[in-house]
């Protein structure tokens, strides 16, 4: 037989939950993380509380303490969590009112409910501002690589085959684009988050008379202006998750953008390219052939990336299909999130570092950019300024590529009379096409691989990454 039942919602039951039962839904051991953010609420709306009446100056000045005095207990790894209290809430509930009787009203005007989505929106502000941080830390560590080998050219690659000449500095230009983008996007969900959830009760607010601008205000759910932004649907308030699904969207999308960066990476410390030399720090070998230095970090970038993604699926799943409002389904919300947090928050530590110990091997970049065949292009623009439609251009240089082919020669190794059978407009200076540096100084157009425009790049880079 099952104990009656001491939860802070017993008051109608006869007999408590079966062990198993309690086994089954606590979630404690997994949101008692949220526990600064759950008490920086309750101090907040007993503030409130007390503003309106509803509780004495003196009754709120206890509550405080309390908190302030559990709070030091969990930092210092003292307060004893029991999953008999099912979650983060009610366990500190229950240890303030053993030592504060006032805290018996702390939970006035107040549900579980409006307070986990005030929990959570607090932890999705403070989540987002890390992970902007540590994003910015890795696109520091990408512009130093770029700085370092400022005049590297590599072949850029389409399907994975040499295309055409680009600075390196460009081609990781391009990853910074994308991860500044993940950084923007983390900023944007914290903007998100900024609304504050408390006074909304269960479902429907309360007949207290409380304050929620006051609340809202004291937990720094503000405007630019300093203006207090609470949300404006009490049902929409307490079962909404779209949070919890940008958040591990734009943590998803930076899991895909480190997987591409990863896979460049491994594909660039390979035998095969070996532009760079990933660093021992983040490198592992084989514990059977010796030679081996294995670009596991990288590796595990690629592979994280598909549990974010997977996160967010579930997260997806889980709200499709409840009815309004909460239902105890979404407590499965944090698992995910938390996990995404974390996995994305040490990513980005990973990246930082791989990259900060990262050398580029020039001699090797240079050797793979020389090929003349990346010019091809150039020498089909060469014909259009003679006045030959870019068609017929882009055939004439596929035969001339042909018969650099066939002769086993490289194409700048044709002689001006080869050329000169496969196009009269060819002239002379058929050969300057293949100088690379002329190459790249005719790309300034901007976002262009051009000379100028990388160094207007730095420009940018350096300022916005200060
Ligand atoms: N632990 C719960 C959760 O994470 C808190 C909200 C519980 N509300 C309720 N009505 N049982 O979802």
């Amino acid at each position: 037989m099952a104990k009656p039942s001491h939860a802070t919602w017993g008051g109608r039951f006869t007999a408590g939950p079966a062990e198993l039962m309690l086994q089954f839904s606590e979630s404690v051991s997994f949101d008692r993380r949220l526990a600064p953010f759950d008490i920086a609420g309750s101090k907040a709306h007993s503030a409130m509380l007390a503003h309106t009446g509803l509780i004495t100056a003196k009754e709120r000045d206890a509550i405080h303490a309390g908190l302030d005095a559990i709070h030091a207990e969990i930092v210092a790894g003292k307060f004893t969590w029991d999953t008999k209290l099912e979650d983060v809430h009610m366990n500190i509930e229950q240890a303030l009112t053993k030592r504060v009787p006032a805290a018996a009203k702390l939970h006035t005007a107040r549900s579980r409910n409006d307070q986990i989505a005030t929990d959570m929106r607090l932890f999705f502000k403070h989540a987002c501002a890390v992970l902007a941080e540590k994003i910015l830390g890795a696109e520091r560590a990408l512009l130093a690589v770029a700085e370092a080998n400022r005049d590297v050219l590599i072949p850029g690659y389409t399907h994975l085959q040499r295309a055409q000449p680009v600075f390196l500095s460009h081609h990781l230009f391009a990853w910074l684009e994308m991860l500044d983008r993940d950084r923007a996007r983390f900023a944007e969900v914290a903007a998100h988050a900024n609304w504050c959830p408390l006074g909304s009760g269960a479902i429907a607010g309360t007949t207290l008379p409380i304050d929620r601008e006051f609340t809202a205000k004291a937990l720094g759910f503000t405007d630019a202006k300093g203006r207090p932004q609470v949300t404006q649907n009490s049902m929409d308030t307490v079962a909404d998750r779209d949070l919890f699904i940008e958040f591990a969207s734009a943590c998803a999308l930076f899991g895909v953008h480190i997987s591409r960066i990863a896979e460049d990476l491994i594909l660039w410390s390979s035998a095969e390219f070996k532009f760079v030399e990933l660093p021992d720090a983040f490198c592992t070998g084989s514990s059977l052939m010796p030679q081996k230095k294995n670009p596991d970090s990288c590796e595990l970038l690629r592979g994280k990336s598909a549990r974010l993604q997977g996160n967010l699926h579930t997260l997806l799943t889980l709200a499709k299909g409840l009815p309004l409002t909460y239902n105890r389904d979404l407590q499965e919300d944090k698992p995910p999130v938390f996990d995404s947090f974390d996995q994305t928050a040490i990513c980005a530590d990973v990246l930082a570092g791989t990259l900060g110990g990262m050398e580029v091997i020039s001699e090797r970049c240079a050797a793979a950019v020389a090929d003349p065949a990346l010019l091809a292009t150039d020498l089909a623009d060469y014909l259009v300024l003679k006045g030959v439609a870019f068609r017929d251009a882009h055939h004439a240089v596929g035969a001339v590529v042909r018969l650099a082919e066939k002769k086993a020669v490289a194409l700048n190794e044709l002689s001006f009379a080869d050329v000169q059978g496969v196009h009269a407009a060819f002239a002379e200076d058929w050969i300057e096409v293949f100088d690379l540096k002329r190459a790249l100084a005719k790309r300034e157009g901007t976002g262009m691989p051009g000379p100028k425009q990388v160094a207007k790049q730095f420009a940018r880079w350096r300022k916005a990454l200060k």
